[in-house]
């Protein structure tokens, strides 16, 4: 049976610990995974687009069937591209669900190939989202819990740095 490949897509900025969560059970799913992340289409990132794809390499390093690459395009031509079956997103509450159906639908509709798959977020890591995560950061709060460990760091790195310039 030919290889089965799973893409995850988002912008990442920054990768939580919910996301990891979504990669890691797509992982176990899937025999090969690429976290995608994307351009942001709205304001200016907290992270570049470079940083986030060196954030979630780091951030995935222990997972031996994952690759992360970055993308500015259509996400079902990168799909269709990679020869993946799946497009693997996180589902954390009924208010995620309205619009990740929308997109599920209209990508299905341009890539009948792939499916969208929507993994319940684990119950632990539910409550995190990363506009959260900006916001507490930008107040000065811990946001050591939420995300992976070198992204923890890189935001550490970010406040010390910015606080000098
Ligand atoms: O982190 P997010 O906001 O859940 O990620 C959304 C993302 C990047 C997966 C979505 O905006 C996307 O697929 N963007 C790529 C452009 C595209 O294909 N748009 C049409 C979606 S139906």
């Amino acid at each position: 049976m030919s290889e089965r490949t799973a893409i995850c897509p988002g912008t990442f900025d920054p990768l939580t610990r919910g996301h990891l969560d979504v990669v890691e059970r797509a992982a176990a799913l899937f025999d090969r995974v690429i976290v995608l992340c994307a351009a942001h289409s709205g304001k200016r990132p907290l992270f570049s687009l470079a940083e986030r794809v060196e954030l979630t390499r780091a951030a995935v390093a222990h997972l031996d069937n994952v690759g992360v690459d970055a993308f500015e395009g259509l996400l079902v031509d990168y799909v269709r591209d990679a020869g993946a079956c799946a497009i693997v997103k996180g589902l954390r509450s009924i208010d995620d669900f309205h619009h990740e159906q929308q997109m599920a639908m209209m990508n299905r509709h341009m890539l009948p190939d792939a499916d969208t798959v929507l993994l319940v977020t684990s119950p632990d890591v539910q409550y995190i989202s990363s506009s959260l995560v900006r916001e507490i950061w930008a107040l000065g709060g811990d946001v050591g819990g939420f995300v992976p460990a070198p992204v923890a760091e890189a935001l550490q790195h970010k406040r010390q740095t910015s606080q000098h310039s």
